[in-house]
């Protein structure tokens, strides 16, 4: 799909990696809607990429409907906005997990729902749903955040089938850790030994380029992660074992500290 004059739903556009898909996506001469809840951000970004801002919060079904709304036709979506629903189960309160529930799985599908058919319709459009690695691999104190991943990973490999020859493509885009900006950056904690990242700028150029190739699923991280997160999803009893002989460390508890006021 040429990007040019094409209308791009962004959501997650004040984040790290939004920022960068927003800055991808100008660059190829796509016209941006831009979302997420933070106005000043938005609207600074906004003058960059020459985007429009609607502010939304996706917790709240009336935003999701009049996002939807304001948003006008939309050529392309890219379902970005997440919280980082990291911490054991039993911290978390209802409120929370319905939050992490609603804006990282059950908003990405009412919003694609809306949109598809208008895009077949059209015989045209593309759909991107951000998952992560945690998509494919589980970690003690992540329960949230993977079933959220697992889900929207899943949905959209059904969804890319079912949208097969329909000129609608569907793509996950799973990134690994991200360094410079985002969720993970924003902790301010390194890797664990033997893990590696990627940069925002490599996640909005995998995602370009899964809706120019309509690929079903793309990993965003160095080869090792990449095999690791496949073979913790193949293994998921030997990946629970390594992982309690210390092979991620204590990364999960220290992203659940610094992450917690994002609940
Ligand atoms: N960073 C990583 O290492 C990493 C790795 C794998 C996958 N990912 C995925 O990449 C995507 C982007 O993450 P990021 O790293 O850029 O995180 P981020 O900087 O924390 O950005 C998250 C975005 O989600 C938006 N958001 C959160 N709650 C919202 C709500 N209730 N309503 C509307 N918008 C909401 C935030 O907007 P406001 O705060 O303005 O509302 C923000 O724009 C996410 O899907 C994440 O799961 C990230």
């Amino acid at each position: 799909m040429d990007l040019a004059g094409k209308n791009v739903l962004l959501t997650g556009a004040s984040g790290g990696i939004g920022h960068a898909l927003a800055e991808a996506f100008a660059k190829q001469g796509a016209k941006l809607v831009l979302s997420g809840r933070r106005a000043t951000e938005l609207e600074a970004l906004a003058e960059r990429v020459s985007g429009r801002v609607v502010v939304a919060d996706l917790a709240k079904r009336k935003d999701v409907t009049r996002l939807l709304a304001e948003s006008g036709e939309i050529d392309v979506f890219v379902a970005n906005a997440a919280l980082p629903g990291s911490g054991a189960l039993e911290e978390y309160s209802t409120a929370q997990l319905d939050r992490a529930l609603e804006v990282n799985f059950r908003v990405p599908i009412v919003m694609a729902h809306e949109l598809a058919p208008q895009m077949v319709a059209r015989g045209s459009g593309a759909l991107v749903f951000i998952s992560s690695l945690s998509g494919l691999a589980a970690t003690a104190r992540s329960s949230i955040y993977n079933a959220t991943k697992f889900g929207l990973r899943g949905f959209a490999l059904a969804l890319h089938e079912e949208l097969i020859g329909t000129g609608v493509g569907v793509s996950a885009v799973l990134p690994g850790f991200i360094s410079d900006a985002g969720m993970f950056a924003d902790t301010g904690l390194q890797v664990p030994p033997g893990f590696g990242t990627r940069k925002p700028e490599d996640v909005a150029a995998a995602t370009l380029k899964a809706i120019a190739d309509n690929t079903g699923e793309v990993l965003v991280a160095p080869p090792l992660d990449r095999l690791g997160a496949k073979l913790g999803g193949m293994a998921p009893n030997l990946a629970g074992r390594l992982q309690r002989l210390g092979l991620v460390g204590d990364i999960t508890e220290k992203m659940a500290a610094a992450q917690k006021s994002k609940r």
